[in-house]
């Protein structure tokens, strides 16, 4: 097989309202690689070389989520899962996409192992892509996500955090703990370090006063893996070593971060709006 050289093909993306720059080479077909601007529906993700071309598709395309089963709606987000195995030209163009944006070595282009989890934010038209994650359907490993976007466009807005919430909250529903495959980008684990040490100070806050918690306790109630749990203590500095042994106790600087993510009021994910039951 010729060695291709890997450059960065497409510069811009336009996908709904947005116009965006892409960052990382993407196998598009070749005839598409050099146009200045590439145009996507940003329901069915077919692209097209033409606002023309597209504005013919888009009269006749009637796709106005991901489709999928709507398996989680809270005020304006709604999440779709999709089977790789079902939707294969969709979630093909899905992997399309987000290649520009990860700088992995290799593609995954048989998207049939995976389902896909979308984050969409609803309204009066219809449900438009934030981003996603993709999860093996059977994993040796217990890697509860494979890859994890955000598009450009929606970036630094807590969504990223809300994927990997999700993420959990159906690790949980296994009854699994859950980690992402490696090796994480460096935003990548900017996301999970983030992730990991809210969740683990939430739950710390949320204890009685004295309460004695174990690694594996914070494990089985976030269902996040035991070497993640114990990486994010030890970042946040919460091993104490007490009577000879080592135990989990907030600090000073733990309980300030805290109180100013308390007064971020972010979003979070509802369970009890979740509508979903492993696959057998
Ligand atoms: N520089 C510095 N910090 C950043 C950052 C940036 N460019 N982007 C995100 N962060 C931090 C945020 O400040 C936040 O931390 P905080 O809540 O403690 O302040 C945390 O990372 C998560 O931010 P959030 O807004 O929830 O994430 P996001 O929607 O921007 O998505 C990714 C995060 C990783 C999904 C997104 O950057 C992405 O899609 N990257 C490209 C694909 C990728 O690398 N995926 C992971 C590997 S598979
Ligand atoms: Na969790």
């Amino acid at each position: 097989k010729p060695e291709v050289a890997r450059v960065k093909n497409l510069n811009r993306l336009q996908i709904g309202k947005y116009e965006i720059e892409t960052w990382y080479f993407s196998p598009y077909p070749i005839e598409y690689a050099h146009l200045p601007i590439l145009y996507l529906c940003e329901f069915c993700l077919l692209f097209f070389p033409s606002v023309m071309m597209l504005s013919r598709h888009r009269r006749k395309c009637s796709l106005l989520h991901p489709p999928g089963n709507e398996i989680y709606r809270y005020e304006e987000i709604s999440f779709f899962e999709v089977d790789g195995s079902r939707q294969l030209p969709w979630c093909r163009n899905l992997c399309l996409l987000s290649k520009c944006f990860l700088d992995h070595k290799t593609l995954y282009y048989d998207v049939t192992p995976f389902l896909f989890y979308v984050m969409c934010l609803r309204d009066s038209f219809g449900c438009h892509i934030l981003g996603y994650f993709s999860k093996e359907k059977e994993s040796a490993v217990n890697y509860n996500v494979a890859c994890i976007l955000t598009l450009p466009q929606y970036q630094r807005g807590g969504y990223g955090k809300l994927l990997i919430e999700f993420s959990y909250e159906l690790s949980k529903k296994e009854g699994k703990l859950g980690s992402p495959e490696k090796p994480l980008s460096d935003l990548g684990l900017l996301g999970y370090r983030s992730y990991w040490a809210d969740t683990i100070l939430e739950l710390l806050m949320s204890l009685d006063d004295g309460a004695k918690i174990s690694i594996d306790d914070i494990a089985r109630r976030t269902s996040i893996t035991h070497a993640d749990v114990s990486t994010t203590c030890d970042i946040l500095g919460l091993f104490k070593s007490y009577k000879g042994s080592s135990i989990i106790a907030l600090n000073k600087s733990a309980v300030a971060r805290y109180e100013k993510l308390r007064n971020k009021s972010k979003r979070h994910i509802k369970p009890e709006h979740l509508r979903w039951k492993p696959p057998v």
